[in-house]
């Protein structure tokens, strides 16, 4: 009888990126820390992990990073001043970044692109299936990807990724698929990737977004590939050569989402995302809804 495949246990979160594009929030801020609502958007990201049943989360970090792993350690000091107040509500609340998950971490030293941010989780690791989850990328909670994409791993082995439909129009903008049928509703079968194709020469209109289940194979194919696009070493890259050639590391699937998705490294992206999940706030959504219909209806529509 042949062994069942390992469970996916552990997440990489590469977040050792510049965040050029929000600045000048990000010169002494990472961008993974600006707070949608009043949570940093990495520990959005960890909570996702953990919804999805990996708690050993290892995080690529770098210069000017230190405020992740602070956010993800203890503050004896906060703690104590709070507990003298007998504020547990607030208590709570800065406790619970550091119960969620064991995290780790690991420097990239320079960024030398999302492949490369991979390749140093690698030691940390090993042989096992693995989950990607860009830091600067969030999954709307009530929409839950990840957890689909580690059942299809668990089922079919190989790589799973995360796939939406972004039109056309928009295709220019992202890594893109070339996909076959799976046979099932939601799945799909990858069999090339085009990163930012010329308008008319996209495959399809499915973008590659920022989750990933990755065969541990992957780390060979990194190892190999040369810097892409931007002289960066690109995960997409090395995804390619493994959708094209399933003998390294299995099929490469991808679980096609319809849910919401916030790239928010873009502005118009990172306010939705806050809109949106603060409309939903038990706490303080229910005035922010009031306040944002007569703003609408009113301010909006002079
Ligand atoms: P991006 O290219 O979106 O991040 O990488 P960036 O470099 O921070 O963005 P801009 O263009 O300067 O605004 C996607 C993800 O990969 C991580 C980033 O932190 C982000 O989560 N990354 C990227 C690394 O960890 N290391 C790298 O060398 C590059």
């Amino acid at each position: 009888m042949t062994a069942p495949p390992p469970r996916v246990r552990k997440a990489v979160i590469p977040a050792a990126g510049l965040g050029t594009r929000f600045l000048p929030a990000t010169k002494a801020t990472p961008k993974e820390m600006l707070p949608i609502v009043d949570k940093p958007a990495i520990q959005y990201v960890v909570e996702e992990a953990v919804a999805a049943g990996l708690d050993d989360v290892l995080m690529v970090t770098g210069r000017g990073k230190r405020a992740l792993e602070d956010h993800f350690d203890r503050n004896a000091e906060l703690e104590a001043v709070l507990t003298g107040k007998g504020d547990t509500a607030r208590l709570d609340l800065v406790r619970a970044s550091t119960d969620l998950a064991t995290v780790h971490y690991v420097r990239q030293g320079d960024p030398r692109g999302l492949g490369h941010a991979v390749l140093c989780a690698a030691p940390h690791v090993g042989a096992e299936p693995f989950a990607v989850l860009l830091g600067d990328n969030l999954i709307d909670p009530a929409d839950p990807l990840l957890s689909s994409m580690t059942a299809v791993r668990e089922e079919l082995g190989g790589s799973v990724i995360a796939l939406m439909d972004v039109g056309a129009e928009h295709i220019n903008r992202y890594g893109c698929a070339a996909v076959e049928s799976a046979g099932r509703d939601g799945l799909v079968r990858v069999t090339d990737l085009v990163e930012k194709p010329e308008a008319g020469e996209a495959p399809s209109a499915l973008a590659v977004i920022g989750r990933y289940v990755l065969d541990p194979a992957v780390f060979e194919v990194l190892a190999k590939t040369e810097p892409g696009r931007g002289g960066e070493i690109q995960l997409t890259d090395a995804l390619r050569t493994m959708a094209r050639d399933p003998e390294i590391g299995g099929p490469v699937h991808a679980v096609v989402f319809t849910g919401h998705r916030y790239d928010t490294c873009y502005r118009g992206e990172y306010l939705r995302a806050t809109v949106r999940l603060a409309c939903r706030r038990e706490d303080v959504g229910p005035e922010f809804r009031t306040w944002l219909q007569t703003f609408v209806a009113r301010d909006l529509a002079a």
